[in-house]
């Protein structure tokens, strides 16, 4: 049976009704997301337009994307793969990499970076990390050279591209390839040049999240047309040049495979996606770079934190946001930091747990943590704030507001 409530019960239960739903409300409204990709009515026209075309895979767009990105960059061949990943494969294939190589590669970066070289049956030789970038530690790589090794993967982290002098300098002098890995540093460059023009092979990434994207897909460029050739061919399956043609009208059915290639090649839908994703890059750029500077303008009074620095010789594509806490200035971890950030509604990342600290470069290598003393211990100091070129003035002081209170709840 049911018992009859007071107005006075019912009234309270309802008051801490709407007062609940009020909270969800307020977290809600105040959800940060770590990112949020800039796209509009413009990519889904232009990918509705391919799709009415019926032209869905790789075709005209692609090759108007390429054409683009590459004047963009500025470099001459820029070849539309499926990601980063297939481009970083694509241009250690083109050098010429052989089991029992040894590629120099960052220990602070994604796996990607170095699972290509694992693809070969070669080692990807892991570097620590210059205290202040989060780059590549030239000295480092330099200790770690032996006969075997024949190319370097600088990774521009966080979008502020590495000392390419310096490595350009190690590179002819110890003779090894260079492939930069820009899957973050669209647009970024360096000494007035842009990331994409400096080496002589460099990869980018249109992940979801990248400052460019197509949900999926990447780029590699290039200077060297015997290389452009062979990762043309390579993406499609190691068939001869403009293979992909033949269901054209100006196709032939004729095509010879002249190696195992992969299926590495970008669609039409994706680059259509990509061509509007490029003409709006500086200005996605300009957002970033706003959002930054105010970050770092509120948080360099902080001495619990340290901001990025991005060199006078260099511009970054701020990528990533990372914020560095100093520890003994506080009485919680970088774990807790995170934590107490998602209870108010903002969501962070971190960038990245060196590869040193996998289980599968440990086993497959036996690296351990005492070898890359800087990565391992600014990783646990490192964590990455939202960045998004739509992110709002509101949502940026939400987020400043957010990691000062915590600081200032948490002061050692
Ligand atoms: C430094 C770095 N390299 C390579 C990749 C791989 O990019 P993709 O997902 O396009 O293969 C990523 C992806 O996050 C990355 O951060």
């Amino acid at each position: 049976m049911l018992r009859e409530c007071s107005f006075e019960e019912v009234y309270f239960q309802n008051f801490q009704y709407f007062e609940a739903i009020d909270q969800m409300k307020e977290i809600k409204e105040q959800f940060i997301p770590f990112h949020s990709a800039d796209l509009g009515e413009e990519e889904a026209q232009a990918a509705a337009d391919v799709i009415r075309s019926k032209w869905l895979t790789m075709g005209p767009k692609t090759i108007d994307f390429e054409q683009r990105f590459a004047s963009y960059v500025g470099a001459k061949h820029a070849i539309g793969v499926s990601s980063c990943t297939a481009a970083l494969h694509l241009a250690l294939e083109a050098i010429g990499l052989k089991q029992g190589d040894e590629v120099l590669v960052p220990t602070t970066t994604f796996t990607a970076t170095a699972e290509v070289v694992a693809y070969f049956k070669a080692k990807p030789v892991l570097v620590d990390v210059d205290v202040e970038s989060l780059c590549i530690d030239l000295e480092d790589a330099e200790r770690r050279i032996t006969a075997q090794t024949r190319a370097i993967v600088p990774v521009h982290f966080a979008g502020q591209p590495c000392d390419m002098d310096a490595i350009h300098d190690l590179a002819s002098r110890r003779e090894l390839r260079v492939i930069e890995d820009a899957a973050h540093s669209l647009p970024a460059s360096y000494k007035g040049a842009r990331v994409g023009a400096l080496s002589e092979l460099t990869a980018f990434s249109f992940y979801a999240t990248k400052t460019l994207t197509t949900g999926e897909g990447g780029m590699v460029t290039t200077d060297n047309e015997d290389l452009a050739i062979r990762m043309r061919m390579m993406r499609l399956h190691g068939i001869g040049r403009d293979a992909w043609k033949r269901y054209s009208a100006e196709g032939s059915w004729y095509y010879e495979v002249m190696d195992p290639g992969y299926k590495y090649n970008l669609t039409d839908i994706q680059s259509a996606i990509g061509i509007v994703q490029l003409g709006k890059c500086d200005q996605m750029n300009a957002a970033r770079r706003e959002i930054s500077s105010r970050y770092t303008e509120r948080f360099l009074k902080e001495r619990a934190l340290e901001v990025p620095t991005v060199r006078a010789d260099r511009d970054s594509s701020w990528h990533l946001y990372v914020l560095r806490l100093n520890l003994d200035e506080l009485k919680i971890t970088r774990s807790q930091m995170i934590e107490e950030l998602r209870a108010r509604g903002v969501s962070t990342s971190v960038h990245f747990i060196p590869l040193h600290m996998h289980p599968y470069y440990q086993k497959a290598y036996g690296y351990q943590e005492g070898e890359f003393p800087v990565a391992t211990e600014q990783y646990h100091r490192y964590l990455s704030l939202p960045i998004f070129p739509q992110m709002t003035s509101m949502q940026v002081d939400y987020v400043i507001d957010s990691v000062l209170d915590i600081v200032a709840i948490n002061r050692r």
